[in-house]
């Protein structure tokens, strides 16, 4: 089983959007994918009743039962495993990366979202994890704007995820309507670079099913 936590000390650094997207991505690719939404601002909770309980499942917990809920999930057959954690709040974060075997780091490339990495960074290193910052929203072609924010969080000792997903309307249209960008545009900018990074997530934690990215890259 894999357990992807996204934390971010951010409000509105890309977490759920993220989170959701990743699920889903995994379900496309034949694995049983869950969302455990452990904010209490229930976004993920209120996705999922949106698109009426279609896949993937989300579930909310507190944090000290996450551990508990990935047990119960494994138990019940899920194989990928997203935690979606609140703004502002380390208890959750850590429970949260404390179960994941890879943690993502949302961030816009802008310099108080930059600045706020640099908390999470600390967490990180407690809890000694693998996480990656994972650039979100930013314009599409802003090479050297998204360089330079990648040496900036390196200074924090996080490296840059090499995939990062951009500012495009269809996350939005597609979070508002309880769907994602792949059921949206699936062969848009958008469903590419959310397929290509759950790739790279895969290679990151070992996970085979990285074989189909033909299908989805071309
Ligand atoms: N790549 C993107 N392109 C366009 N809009 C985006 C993108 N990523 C996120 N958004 C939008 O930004 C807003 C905040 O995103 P999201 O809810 O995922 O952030 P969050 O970190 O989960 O927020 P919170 O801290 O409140 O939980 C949402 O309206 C979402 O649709
Ligand atoms: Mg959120």
């Amino acid at each position: 089983m894999t357990i992807i936590a996204i934390v971010s000390q951010k409000g509105g650094a890309g977490k759920t959007t993220l989170a959701v997207h990743l699920a889903a991505a995994a379900e496309r690719r034949g694995e049983v994918a869950l969302i455990i939404d452990a904010d209490p601002q229930a976004t993920a909770s209120q996705w999922a009743a949106w698109r009426e309980d279609q896949p993937p499942e989300v579930i909310d917990s507190a944090p000290p039962r996450i551990a508990a809920k990935i047990r119960q999930a494994e138990e019940a057959g899920a194989t990928f495993i997203v935690i979606d954690t609140p703004p502002h709040a380390d208890a959750a974060a850590s429970k949260a990366m404390e179960a994941a075997d890879l943690v993502l780091i949302p961030c816009r490339p802008s310099a108080f979202d930059l600045a706020a990495v640099k908390t999470t960074a600390k967490l990180v290193k407690l809890l000694a994890k693998r996480a990656w910052v994972v650039f979100m929203a930013g314009a599409p072609q802003a090479e050297r704007l998204h360089a330079d924010a990648g040496k900036l969080v390196e200074t924090y000792g996080i490296a840059a995820c090499p995939h990062r997903i951009a500012d495009r309307a269809v996350f939005r249209h597609a979070s508002a309507l309880g769907r994602t960008v792949f059921e949206i545009e699936p062969d848009g900018k958008a469903a590419r670079e959310a397929e290509r990074l759950y790739m790279w997530a895969c290679e990151q934690v070992g996970l085979t099913t990285c074989d189909y990215v033909e299908e989805v890259t071309r």
